[in-house]
């Protein structure tokens, strides 16, 4: 019987992409509904929070979903053809290996001839510098990489050649706006193009979100995401965080989404939230440090003053062999 997960139909469409840029959406079998759900067969024993459950959703007649079998390639390259690409909006974005480079037109025409909603591929030949901008270059289709990309409903306006942005953390900006009280002051030190605002501000009711990003091409971008959702309880404010911050109103949660640096912003975050208020930090560590990073933070809070207590650590993404990217939830007790 095949395995799917149960999802909200409002999140469908999300969950679908991602399932796909991970390569593990069943494509044998058609999506099945229940009620308010959609049943999604994946190729995983699990996927985020979402319940699983075994159905016997419908065949589906294949049709090559996979890019790879339909590129023209020689034989003994195709080992070291990407397995995975990340979709944003209509623009899909892949890491196209050195080797393959003199093939990236056909890969990238592969690409698009097997998704349809596949307005141009761009590869990504990396992530650079403090604003984690990436350097894209076309290789099929048409147009630029400004997209409009649409995440619980939510349209978000990027540039991923302009500012970083991640469409895998889709589950879990819906986790932490899943967890906003009405009422509450938020700010987004390392906000990008403010997906994490747009999502809250769209599932709960947050009294403000305070954006920041040192990019200054991030705010035109919130800013016209903002007019296009018609909300208006989001500051997008171009700066340095740990500056910018001093001049804001105390908070109830701070989501500090800089993995490789954020946790050297927790002193400049931390007189900032309420006693009981939320921190969301992102970190990548090596599996066997973490735990021993957690120690550490507590101890070096604890002696400037300050009492925390980590309330959950989750692992959001593999990094490297050896490293993941987490999510720490951390709670201010004094
Ligand atoms: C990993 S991205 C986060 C993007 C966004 N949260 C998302 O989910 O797509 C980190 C962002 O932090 C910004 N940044 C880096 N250092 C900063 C600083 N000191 N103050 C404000 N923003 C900063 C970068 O420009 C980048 O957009």
């Amino acid at each position: 019987m095949p395995v799917c997960i149960r999802v909200p139909k409002t999140e469908g469409e999300c969950v679908r992409i991602d399932l796909i840029s991970k390569g593990i959406l069943d494509t044998s079998r058609k999506i099945g509904s229940d009620g308010q759900f959609l049943l999604i067969p994946i190729l995983a024993g699990s996927y985020g929070d979402y319940d699983m459950a075994e159905v016997d959703l419908e065949i589906l007649e294949q049709t090559p979903a996979d890019y790879k079998e339909v590129l023209d390639i020689p034989e003994d390259l195709r080992k070291d053809l990407p397995t995975s690409f990340d979709k944003i909006g209509d623009v899909a974005i892949i890491k196209i290996p050195g080797g393959l480079i003199p093939y990236r037109n056909n890969i990238g025409k592969a690409l698009m001839s097997v998704n349809p909603s596949i307005r141009t591929v761009m590869n990504d030949s990396g992530v650079k510098g403090n604003l984690r901008i990436r350097e894209l270059e076309r290789v099929s289709g048409e147009g630029g990489p400004e997209t409009v990309h649409r995440e619980f409903g939510v349209k978000m306006i990027t540039d991923p050649s302009k500012v970083y942005f991640n469409p895998r953390l889709a589950t879990e900006r819906a986790r932490v706006a899943s967890l906003v009280k009405d009422g509450e002051i938020i700010i987004d030190m390392f906000a990008g193009v403010a997906p994490f605002a747009l999502v809250i501000c769209k599932k709960a009711k947050p009294d403000r979100v305070y954006s920041i990003d040192m990019n200054p091409d991030a705010e035109g971008f919130v800013r016209r995401s903002i007019k296009l959702n018609h909300i208006d309880n989001i500051t997008p404010i171009t700066g340095d965080a740990a500056d910018v911050i001093k001049g804001l109103p105390d908070a109830d949660r701070i989501i500090m989404n800089l993995p490789q640096t954020a946790d050297s912003f927790l002193c400049d975050a931390l007189p900032k939230v309420r006693i009981g208020g939320a921190i969301h930090l992102y970190k990548i560590s090596e599996r066997s440090e973490l735990a021993g990073f957690a120690e550490k933070i507590t101890e070096d809070t604890a002696s400037s003053g300050y009492g925390i207590n980590i309330s959950g650590i989750s692992e959001l993404k593999t990094y490297s062999p050896t490293m993941s990217v987490y999510v720490l939830d951390i709670v201010r007790e004094r």
